[in-house]
């Protein structure tokens, strides 16, 4: 484990430079980090992660200028990164000509995912390295996205070079991507920034994609960010052998339960929402979730715990004619 003192982060920019992974704090969740120009470092994410295939990955970057040496910049682009970067908004641009980030990041599409994060530890990290940054989320294929770095650590320990540790992340779900390669702005996938604050600074809304359409950001399998045991959603309340997680007036009161927000709080709910997912994890017992309302960050909480919900590595029947 590093820490984001000045020497941490200089010997993670050193550990990226010479193509190694470092995981790093977000303000949304821990990134599994490598030099986004070094084939060799992104092909390295995949293997740590255990990822069945070469999704596309998110370039990090310092500022808007960075972003503009790697993709084609538009007006719409403009007025995003203007309201909400540095921040928890991913937005897929057309490749620039002579890009320089390596094909394993765009898994051979002609756009790439890019973001300004906002954590000062991120950012520094950025600055130290002077280059694009590829990540996932630092979690092995399908498990809980990280939100502090022992999570990280449970996850991935002896698979990476270093994680620098600081603290929790606050928002607590990945950025919102928004692709911009269209005709008109889509939402890719739902998350920390709120569909409903990018319409109202776009003045248009979003179009929308379905989960299963494999153009919505290609990379997202249907399970994920899956617990071992069962997740039932919509739960009033626990039946025998459940931990609850609660938000709002639901909430239950066993030793195992917890809640996401007490108050209704999505934004509180929101970054509750990994950590509460690893914890119940940990008690080994069937999960029972309380409605979320599909407002604000609902949408992508709502979208985090469908995933985790959904029937997962089940082999296919098969096809009986
Ligand atoms: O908050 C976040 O976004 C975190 C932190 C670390 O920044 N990162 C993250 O990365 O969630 P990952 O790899 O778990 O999710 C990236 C998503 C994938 O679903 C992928 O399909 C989509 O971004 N994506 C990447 N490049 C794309 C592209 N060119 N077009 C469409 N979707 C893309
Ligand atoms: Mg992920």
């Amino acid at each position: 484990m590093l820490d984001a003192s000045a020497s941490g982060i200089s010997r993670a920019a050193q550990l990226l430079r010479q193509g190694d992974l470092v995981s790093f704090p977000t303000e949304t969740v821990y990134g599994l980090g490598a030099d986004a120009r070094r084939g060799d470092a992104v092909a390295a994410i995949y293997a740590a992660k255990g990822r069945p295939s070469f999704n596309p990955l998110i370039a990090h970057v310092a500022s808007v200028e960075a972003a503009k040496r790697h993709v084609i910049w538009n007006p719409w682009a403009e007025t995003l990164a203007r309201a909400f970067w540095p921040g928890p908004l991913t937005l897929v641009l057309p490749l620039a000509p002579g890009h320089g980030i390596s094909e394993l990041v765009t898994a051979g599409l002609d756009t790439l995912a890019v973001r300004v994060p906002a954590h000062p530890t991120a950012q520094k990290l950025l600055a130290a390295l002077d280059g694009p940054v590829a990540a996932p989320s630092a979690n092995p294929s399908g498990r809980i996205s990280p939100t502090t770095a022992q999570h990280v650590m449970a996850g991935l320990a002896g698979r990476i070079a270093a994680v620098v540790a600081d603290g929790a992340c606050g928002v607590g779900v990945e950025s919102t991507i928004v692709g911009l390669a269209g005709e008109a702005p889509v939402l890719l996938r739902p998350g920390g920034l709120a569909a409903e604050e990018i319409e109202a600074v776009l003045g248009q809304p979003l179009a929308t994609r379905d989960l299963h359409d494999p153009l919505t950001a290609p990379g997202q399998l249907l399970s994920h960010y899956a617990p071992q045991e069962r997740v039932r959603l919509n739960a009033t309340s626990a039946r025998a052998g459940e931990c609850y997680l609660g938000f709002g007036h639901y909430s239950g009161a066993r030793a195992c339960d917890l809640s996401l927000s007490t108050r209704g709080d999505l934004v509180e709910a929101a970054a509750n929402l990994f950590g509460h997912l690893h914890h119940l994890d940990a008690q080994g017992q069937p999960i029972a979730v309380a409605p979320i309302p599909e407002t604000g960050l609902g949408a992508a909480i709502n979208d985090r715990l469908r995933r985790a919900a959904a029937p997962r590595d089940e082999p296919s029947p098969t096809p009986s004619k």
